[in-house]
């Protein structure tokens, strides 16, 4: 049986989440605007799943606003903040997810981006933070988690800070969501981006929570859904599925915590006897699902395709641009030196996970680093 250790990417629908789905797909009818019977059994249907979104970051659901995911999220915060003519500077921090910094990229002359420096182990300091914020500088944005490292970051201490300047803060929690407690509320925020299919749900729904006061706006103009801040049709089946998701990340998210966080530190403790291997972040507080280590002297992407092709499913760090492998930009931030950023490989467990999975996977590691480092051995000597 194949072993799916990449649930940082995206997680199985959970059971309870489907079986809520299958009959609203199966007997679906009913534009949630409408006025008649069926459409306020729609509209009921996205109110309970927003109260339940609500009820997991400790928001109220009239802070809610659905999405299609967290990448439609963050774009609605960027792009409809910086059209806002009292935005016209933000800073965000170099290890944002690229649906945070590739909008944030096009942007153009209209909104000056800065870029808030982490620590060489992934973390967003004071001393960084008010390094970047500059007299004009309206917004910040800094994630809750990081989906390579599983870095924490500190919001509610970097919401404090950004709150003294009169400064919006926004907080990316699509990983942390579902992994570790998130509150709007305590941490001070004024807008979170949660996405669905990181904590069991269907993907294509996430929302972005926000404070009401938050000069934001639309991106797609038509009717007058979502307070007028996101047009079109729900999906409302997706967006059930979220809410249900929702409730039992809220409900089970100490268990799986504390299981993931077995696993975790299983594989690290595996890790430690391969000497080549390094946990990247290894002294920061991190989620308890996620490993991010490099093997020396090793590709991330032929050990990603090795361990692939003995039923493991892994990440690597890496990304492919224009066919030449560029190291991950969260850990060039971090200043890990680029041939080892090369070598990363991501695990990240689910609630399926078992600690079999985390001895097959040290297991076929072992076979893969000795079978290439011999193959390696013998090309040096016949050359
Ligand atoms: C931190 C972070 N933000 C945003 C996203 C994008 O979310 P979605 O896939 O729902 O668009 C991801 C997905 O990998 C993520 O890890």
């Amino acid at each position: 049986m194949a072993v799916y250790l990449d649930h940082n990417a995206t997680t199985p629908l959970h059971e309870d989440v489907l079986q809520a789905m299958l009959p609203l797909m199966q007997a679906m009818v009913g534009n949630p605007s409408s006025l008649h019977r069926f459409g306020r059994l729609q509209k009921d249907t996205i109110e309970r799943a927003r109260q339940q979104v609500a009820d997991l970051v400790d928001a109220h659901p009239d802070q809610v606003v659905f999405t299609s995911g967290g990448t439609e999220a963050n774009n609605l915060l960027l792009k409809g903040m910086a059209v806002s003519a009292d935005i016209n500077r933000i800073a965000l921090s170099m290890v944002e997810h690229m649906s945070m910094l590739e909008p944030a990229a096009d942007l153009g002359d209209e909104c000056a981006v800065d870029y808030i420096a982490v620590d060489k182990d992934g973390k967003v300091t004071a001393h960084t933070l008010e390094q970047a914020i500059k007299p004009d500088t309206r917004l910040v944005s800094v994630m809750s988690a990081n989906n390579e490292t599983g870095v924490i970051q500190d919001v509610r201490a970097l919401a404090e800070i950004a709150g003294r300047e009169n400064i919006w803060f926004h907080t990316d929690a699509s990983q942390a969501a579902g992994k570790i407690d998130v509150s709007f509320k305590d941490w001070g925020v004024h807008a979170m981006t949660i996405s669905s299919h990181k904590l069991y749900g269907p993907p294509g729904a996430g929302a972005l929570v926000i404070d009401k006061r938050l000069p934001l706006h639309a991106l797609l103009h038509g009717g007058a859904q979502e307070h007028g801040l996101r047009a079109g049709t729900e999906n409302v089946p997706a967006i059930a599925g979220f809410g249900v998701a929702a409730e039992l990340a809220k409900k089970e998210l100490s268990e799986r915590a504390a299981h993931t966080l077995k696993l975790r530190k299983a594989l690290e403790q595996g890790l430690a006897q391969i000497p080549s291997a390094t946990v990247f972040a290894q002294n920061a507080e991190r989620l308890p699902n996620t490993v991010q280590f490099g093997v020396r002297g090793f590709d991330g992407e032929t050990l990603l395709m090795q361990l692939d092709r003995m039923g493991i499913a892994v990440s690597s760090g890496s990304a492919c641009t224009s066919g030449k492998t560029e190291p991950s930009h969260v850990l060039k931030a971090m200043g890990v030196p680029e041939e080892l950023a090369l070598s990363s490989v991501r695990v990240s467990f689910g609630r399926d996970n078992t600690i079999a999975d985390v001895e097959k996977l040290l297991q076929a590691l072992g076979e893969i680093i000795d079978t290439i480092s011999k193959s390696a051995v013998m090309m040096a000597a016949t050359v």
